[in-house]
């Protein structure tokens, strides 16, 4: 007979004990876990989800952004699921993108204490025309006495002690990492639990296809107009191989994707809104999918340094995102590099040069 999948709940009691963290922390999950329940029912429902008649539609968030009526859902269905396995779990606050600043909760007993960074409905552009949209989550160590305030919440992504996202697309699946690997569980919507499906996940060292948004392309700094010409020269360029191109404009199906089958995701800084370090939010988008993607072998990086050792000043601070295949992510920080120490003169006087511009193969690339 073939053997049973784990469950969600089977594996967070397999992976924990012995854990400082436990039980609270599988508590913690749980109750995330069931909030995702909620959350794929009321996008699986489309136009047809209940839109509460209170529900401030038709605003921007407090970060000047169009905020949809599942935005606000799925953030309340995530702060109720918690709040409610709150003394239990050991959950001391919880961020939201949704919520300008954190909100504290009930006084836990005795055990760890943690705190909750979420996204509650990342990519919610995507929800008019049905194209997946997740949850991306990131727990910390609450460890000082008392209620936490927002310097608690500013920790690098290194002290993460979990990190997932959910994706709702034709299946729901939640991918999660406690630091040992990354784990990979599809929703049975008849048994109402998650099944392990995807253990272990490994993303391959090398690709040939690559996400960005290249409507941005006038914007971006050298090194990313550099990274990307080549890919896009093609065979006959300096890369010497085909690329492919793939851009969903939402970050949860694009690492999904690598995860499954390796890629790079660029959302670099640029100069579009001058000023703005990148578009992605540190804490609870880049941080969370960092820790997943180095989980499965791959890297995460600024362009200039790891992610997750990017040391946080604002609870929404936004950061450039380099991720995926380690090779690639590697090439971009090493032309990063090249740029900043002037080595990368082939390709910037070109660069300024139209013509060669879309002439890529004339610097050749000797490190294949
Ligand atoms: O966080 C916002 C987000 O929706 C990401 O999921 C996605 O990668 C990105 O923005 C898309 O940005 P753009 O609309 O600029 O392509």
């Amino acid at each position: 007979m073939p053997m049973e999948p784990t469950t969600l709940s089977q594996f967070l009691a397999e992976q924990l004990p012995g854990s400082p963290d436990s039980p609270g922390l599988g508590g913690l999950l749980a109750d995330v876990a069931t909030a995702v329940q909620h959350i794929a029912a009321l996008t699986a429902r489309g136009a047809l989800a209940d839109v509460q008649p209170e529900l401030p539609l038709g605003q921007d968030n407090h970060q000047g952004e169009p905020q949809k009526a599942l935005d606000i859902l799925a953030h309340q269905a995530l702060v109720s699921a918690c709040e409610r396995g709150s003394r239990l779990s050991g959950l001391a606050g919880l961020a939201s993108e949704e919520q300008e600043a954190p909100q504290a909760l009930p006084q836990a007993g005795q055990g760890p204490r943690f705190l909750l960074l979420f996204d509650p409905l990342d990519g919610s552009s995507n929800i008019d025309v049905n194209v997946a949209v997740g949850t991306i989550f990131s727990v910390l160590r609450h460890e000082p006495e008392g209620e936490p305030a927002l310097p608690h919440y500013l920790q690098p992504g290194h002290r993460q002690v979990a990190a997932g996202y959910a994706i709702y697309g034709p299946a729901t699946m939640l991918v999660l990492t406690l630091g040992r690997g990354t784990h990979g569980f599809t929703l049975c919507r008849d048994r109402g639990h998650f099944l392990l499906t995807h253990p272990d996940l490994a993303i391959p060292a090398q690709t040939s296809e690559f996400a960005i948004n290249t409507s941005n392309e006038r914007f971006w700094e050298v090194p990313v107009r550099r990274y990307v010409s080549e890919c896009k020269a093609g065979a006959p360029g300096a890369r010497g191989r085909d690329f492919n191109m793939r851009w969903i404009a939402s970050m949860v199906a694009e690492v999904h994707r690598i995860l499954m089958r390796g890629g790079v995701f660029l959302y670099p800084r640029d100069s579009k809104p001058p000023g703005r370090p990148g578009r992605l939010r540190l804490m609870y988008e880049a941080n969370p999918m960092a820790w997943l993607v180095e989980q499965a072998g791959g890297a995460a990086s600024t362009g200039h340094g790891r992610l997750l050792d990017v040391p946080p000043r604002e609870l929404h601070q936004r950061v450039p995102v380099v991720l995926g295949s380690r090779d690639e992510v590697e090439r971009i920080e090493r032309y990063h590099a090249e740029h900043e120490r002037g080595d990368d003169v082939a390709f910037v006087s070109p660069l300024f040069n139209e013509r060669s511009l879309y002439r890529p193969e004339a610097w050749a690339d000797t490190s294949q």
